[in-house]
């Protein structure tokens, strides 16, 4: 694989708040992109979704002017990956969800297939062990936006192949991308830390210390954090931060990872942030 984007296709398994941004990321830099999901409605809605972040990415100057952007088509069956150089995988932050996906797709595409796991939490070499070639998968953490920032974690799991090194770099570099490497662990570097974080800002608004406003206030205003924890928890979706705690907490037994109880109440009434319109600020009255 060169840095070429004529040479790349990129199958993603999963069209949330990651798939898309990914899909809008590698179509606009002329990486053309299949996208599989589980129904149609999802696929219907991801093609919009991924319409609009193309063109807020091409207003904000975050694309190559000098590509065409490439073709997308959906799918319901990771058959359709086939013929992928890189598979990304980035479903639901459940590790038998994409033990499955990350099995079934090795099986599916040819060797020497680039394939990543955008998994926020879930040790790569554990995902591994579910693939054909555990040698082929590499973790690529992604950020959200993922056409807006350049930066990219990526894990090199202890069975991660250099061959496999080497394809992930080409494929950063086309994607105008600079990629850390972090060795493997539940929630690498940015979410051990991240994600403990974000749960003890939920604690201190459920413990009444402060309102959600003044904790993200303090962090932006005395920290410089360009984004508070809760407005940030509220961009990634509360009900895969609860599952990413989850992991975490299960893998590490620290129990700063325990989701706490205000963060369980808002996903249980379906407030899951921005892709709701509600989390722990309320978007529906930015939209009206
Ligand atoms: N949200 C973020 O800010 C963020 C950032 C970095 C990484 N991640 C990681 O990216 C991954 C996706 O997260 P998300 O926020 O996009 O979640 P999401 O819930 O928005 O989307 C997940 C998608 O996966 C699909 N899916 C589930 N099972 C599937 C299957 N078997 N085959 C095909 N599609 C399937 C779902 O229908 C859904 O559309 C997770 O591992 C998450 O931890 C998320």
């Amino acid at each position: 694989m060169s840095t070429d984007p004529s040479d790349h296709r990129l199958a993603v398994v999963g069209g949330g708040v990651m798939g898309t941004n990914i899909a809008a990321l590698a179509i606009g830099h002329g990486v053309p992109v299949v996208l599989v999901d589980v129904s149609e409605e999802l696929l219907a809605q991801a093609e919009e979704t991924i319409a609009f972040k193309l063109r807020h990415a091409q207003l904000m100057g975050r694309l190559p002017a000098d590509r065409t952007p490439a073709k997308l088509l959906t799918s319901l069956s990771t058959a359709d990956t086939a013929d992928a150089t890189t598979v990304i995988e980035a479903v639901t932050e459940i590790a038998d969800t994409k033990a499955e996906v990350i099995g079934e797709v090795s099986r599916i595409v040819r060797p020497g297939t680039l394939l990543i796991s955008n998994t926020s939490c879930i040790p790569i070499d554990e995902l591994a062990s579910a693939a054909a070639r555990a040698e082929e998968l590499v973790g690529v953490h992604f950020m959200n936006p993922a056409y807006m920032i350049t930066m990219v974690e990526v894990i090199r799991g202890p069975r991660t192949s250099d061959a496999t090194m080497t394809a992930v770099n080409h494929l950063l570099e086309t994607l105008g991308r600079t990629g850390l490497v972090v060795n493997d662990a539940p929630g690498f570097v940015i979410n051990q830390l991240l994600h403990p974080l974000i749960n003890s800002a939920a604690r201190l608004v459920q413990d009444g210390v402060a309102p959600v406003e003044v904790v993200d206030g303090l962090l932006e205003g005395c920290l410089g954090h360009a984004t508070g924890p809760l407005r940030t928890a509220d961009l990634i979706g509360l009900d895969n931060l609860v599952d990413s705690l989850n992991v975490l907490y299960e893998r590490t037994g620290d129990t700063a990872c325990r989701p706490c109880d205000h963060l369980l109440d808002l996903v249980d009434a379906g407030k899951f942030g921005r892709k709701t319109g509600e989390g722990f600020y309320d978007y529906r009255k930015l939209a009206s």
